[in-house]
């Protein structure tokens, strides 16, 4: 599918007219009919024939509280329809903001997302020119938003990799190629490397599986100054078994998504590289299989970490605050990054604290705190802050080390968890760390599984402009 803009709306030819709740008013220029049978409410369309039987979709905007999510409509409408549309279809962008058409070019972009890379037979699709008709220039927010839903389509395709396929050096192969592809730097740390640089939690947690971890590092420094000013650090668990912890075997193939952070740190840099933003970023990923063998890491264990901290292992299943310690302690020994923020899928508390509705968010930083929430809303990738008290942090005590991976308790997992992430940040002011688990996949009505759900890219991209 590609996106252009023209100047005005042929209407004898197929188009879209999407219309606010009760605005009918506003198209009623282009209708055949005075009354069609639709109110414009958010996600609804309904499909008339004009004088030269030409298509014509009217869509729902619904309210103002829908803005935020509306590249669903238009998801919808492709999703449901586009078999049927000719090759060229426009749509009435009039009475669309910039956001509202960045929206538009997103959600039909992503129903172009397939699923069934891998079966045998693939479905055939269409190739589509969506003419988006205003007098305004809109030309860079149409090659905004198709960036955007491509990058999400890309990272979505990660995430519902099967774990055999997306070992941890697949994911790093996949970042060399997009490396090459959008011009910017990336190198992949293996085994070697990582013994030598000292990733012993990275190591640690891959010991048991024939897939050896890897660093993932990219970079994209347009700026005349080499300063950092944002490193994002994500966990890229390409399966959680739970290693020794063993998990309960149902449902136990949807943890292929436990690197739904290391794809969004990947396509965020893929992205910014893509819109060649004047800032300088720099992306971690820490990757390993947690498996099962007689050579995992074990309950009981004490093991090292980049930071020279040592670690008593508590349980196997704890295995992404210990791939993420290193990574944080990486950006802040060698990046220096004036902003620092994890993602991770990496608790089940915080899934049953915030269900599939929005991220915990842990921080110190109030200010960081406030714009990630308001971008949260202004795009519907919501974040919740959660508590990082003191008192919380007497669980992470270890007798024999300088910590332990796991409190043993049932409670205030999420927090826990964040608090171990704080003990290697060196008390960076910056930092923010996300458990994305209850968010970066699940249910969705384009699939009867759960799949990716392009979680965290339109968040983190945001985030970021708003520090150029
Ligand atoms: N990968 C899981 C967290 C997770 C749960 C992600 C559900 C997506 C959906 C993580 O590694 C994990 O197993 N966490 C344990 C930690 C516990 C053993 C301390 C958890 O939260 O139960
Ligand atoms: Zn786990
Ligand atoms: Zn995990």
């Amino acid at each position: 599918m590609t996106y252009k803009h023209s100047k005005s709306l042929d209407i004898t030819k197929d188009f879209i007219l999407p219309c606010r709740k009760d605005e009918l008013d506003s198209i009623k220029e282009f209708l055949p009919i005075e009354n069609p049978d639709f109110d414009g409410s958010f996600s609804t369309h309904q499909l008339l024939y004009g004088t030269q039987g030409n298509r014509i979709y009217l869509i729902g905007l619904g309210e103002e509280k829908h803005n935020s999510q509306l590249e669903k409509t238009f998801q919808k409408l492709a999703f449901e329809t586009q078999k049927y549309w000719n090759k060229n279809i426009q749509v009435y962008a009039e009475n669309l903001t910039e956001d509202d058409i960045k929206k538009a070019v997103i959600g039909l972009k992503m129903a172009q997302y397939a699923i069934g890379e891998f079966k045998s037979k693939k479905e055939k699709t269409n190739k589509i020119t969506v003419s988006f008709t205003s007098s305004k220039t809109i030309k860079n927010v149409l090659n905004e938003g198709k960036y955007t839903g491509e990058t999400i389509n890309r990272i979505k395709a990660l995430v519902d990799s099967p774990p055999n396929i997306k070992t941890p050096e697949f994911l790093g192969k996949w970042a060399e190629k997009s490396a090459k592809d959008t011009d910017y730097k990336c190198s992949v740390l293996k085994h070697k490397e990582l013994k030598k640089q000292g990733f012993e939690a990275v190591l640690s947690v891959g010991k048991g599986s024939v897939n050896k971890p890897v660093v993932i590092i990219t970079e994209y420094t347009p700026k005349k100054s080499k300063k950092i000013d944002i490193a994002l650090v994500g966990k890229g668990i390409t399966f959680d078994s739970g290693g020794l912890s063993i998990k309960p075997s149902t449902n136990l193939h949807y943890m292929k998504s436990d690197m739904g952070g290391a794809a969004v740190v990947l396509g965020v840099v893929e992205l910014i590289a893509k819109l060649k933003l004047d800032i300088n970023i720099v992306g971690i990923v820490c990757s390993a299989e947690n498996a099962v063998d007689a050579e995992s890491y074990r309950p009981g264990d004490v093991i090292n970490s980049y930071s020279g901290k040592t670690i008593e292992i508590i349980d196997t299943d704890a295995e992404g605050r210990l791939v993420l310690a290193d990574g944080l302690s990486y950006a802040v020994k060698n990046i220096e990054p004036e902003y620092l923020i994890d993602l991770a899928t990496l608790t089940g508390s915080v899934v049953r604290t915030l269900g599939y509705e929005a991220a915990g968010m842990f921080t110190h930083n109030e200010e960081m705190a406030k714009t990630m929430s308001e971008i949260g809303y202004k795009v519907h990738e919501r974040v919740w802050q959660l508590p990082m008290f003191e008192e919380y942090k007497s669980d992470l005590h270890s007798d024999i080390a300088d910590l332990r991976n796991f409190s043993g308790k049932p409670l205030t997992g999420a927090t826990n968890a964040a608090q171990f992430l704080e003990s290697f940040t060196e008390e960076h002011k910056n930092w923010i760390h996300l458990d994305i688990a209850g968010v970066s996949f699940g249910s969705s009505p384009y699939a009867k599984m759960k799949s990716a759900s392009g979680y965290g890219i339109q968040l983190i991209t945001e985030f970021i402009k708003s520090k150029i």
